[in-house]
């Protein structure tokens, strides 16, 4: 049947029995659509139409009224005329499409109004439909837009699901290399008991320097991650050297010191995406005066995050109970004093002026330290 002012269908029971399902509204009710027509007639045609295809129909003789229609239902489909009073075909086209990005549009026009149909088509309607149309036509059209919205949500919703579940396999990838992480620290506290507040402490310290010195965010994750681990290359140090009570020969200390470079090659691998953290591992025994190890690095040549560690780690060693220092530890006001003295030489001026005033002024609050008073620095 093909109408300038179109009929319904006079078969409607089979019309309706041959339909494909609608898609259900967020009451469970069938899917609504909006007719906007300023035609009554051809609006109630299209209603009857839509109706017998499954929709809940709401009528608007103009664009504004349409509007408020698609709001009030949240609408699956609107079906609209191009040319109609107060707000036209085109700007309810363009509102219906930002606001509802979901809804399947359908724009109908007469046939001298193609261009305006295929720029309707550019701003986001689904489809169009020419005046005269079949009453088929409408239908398959209709069912056409509405396939393809189907479409977009799945798609839209596939992507969704995807970006999940790719964050939470991230998340779990994070938490195994953080837990692959956390077991080389647990092995090494077995053979150096010292060594677990000690990493914590030097974390705790390291981090609070970096933001002192206004070092930005990343940054800041990555030196607290080489605080904990900073001295992992131990774990390739003889137990008999780790807890020797005496001081350490010669050999002894050459051998404890390639702890920087075992723990780089043990950690490379996993760390890869966290240079910051490496290189305090690797460089945190290095001096500013290039007296240090591995690689007597000098001054500003050692990355910043080795220098700050330098000084986190020193002050914690000064200021903790260790096996190789026969006498114990020294007060923090001592250690102060130590600091100040090798700025220069061994540390960076800037980061012991950062952390000494962080000290001096209470912004950081030391944690307790170990229990037996007295004695010298040993090897952090
Ligand atoms: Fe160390």
């Amino acid at each position: 049947m093909t109408m300038q002012q179109p009929e319904a269908s006079s078969a409607p029971d089979a019309a309706a029995a041959e339909a494909e399902p609608v898609p259900r509204n967020e009451d469970d009710g069938p899917a609504w659509c909006v007719v906007a027509d300023d035609e009554p007639r051809l609006r109630q045609v299209l209603t009857r139409l839509m109706t017998m295809e499954g929709f809940r129909c709401a009528e608007a003789s103009n664009g504004v009224e349409a509007l408020r229609l698609l709001g009030q239902h949240r609408a699956a489909l609107l079906l609209s005329d191009l040319r109609m009073p107060q707000l036209d075909g085109l700007e309810l086209l363009e509102a219906a499409h930002a606001d509802y990005p979901d809804l399947a549009i359908v724009m109908i026009t007469a046939v001298a109004d193609v261009s305006t149909a295929v720029q309707a088509l550019s701003r986001g309607a689904t489809d169009y439909l020419t005046k005269p149309f079949h009453i088929e036509e409408v239908r398959a059209r209709v069912r056409q837009a509405m396939e393809k919205r189907r479409l977009q949500i799945e798609n839209r919703d596939y992507h969704d699901q995807l970006e999940a579940r790719v964050r939470e396999q991230a998340s779990r990838i994070e938490e195994l290399y953080r837990v692959g992480i956390q077991a080389l620290v647990d092995a090494l506290e077995v053979k150096d008991l010292y060594t677990r507040g000690h990493s914590v402490r030097v974390s705790l310290y390291a981090t609070t320097i970096a933001r002192e010195l206004g070092l930005d965010p990343t940054m800041l994750e990555q030196i607290e991650l080489g605080g904990h681990v900073h001295d992992i290359g131990k774990i390739g140090v003889r137990e008999s050297v780790l807890n020797k009570p005496e001081r350490l020969t010669p050999d002894e200390y050459q051998h404890i010191m390639t702890h920087p470079e075992v723990g780089y090659r043990l950690l490379a691998p996993l760390l890869a995406h966290a240079p910051v953290a490496l290189n305090v591992v690797l460089w945190h025994h290095e001096r500013v005066d290039g007296q240090g190890l591995p690689h007597g690095l000098d001054g500003s040549g050692i990355p910043v995050e080795a220098r700050i560690t330098a000084v986190a780690d020193s002050f914690d060693a000064m200021t903790s109970a260790r096996p190789y220092r026969a006498g114990g530890f020294i007060t923090v006001e001592a250690a102060i004093v130590e600091l100040r003295r090798c700025a220069g030489t061994q540390f960076d001026p800037h980061v012991v002026s950062a952390f000494t005033g962080l000290i001096e002024s209470g912004r950081l609050h030391l944690p307790p330290l170990a229990p037996q008073p007295g004695g010298t620095a040993g090897v952090a």
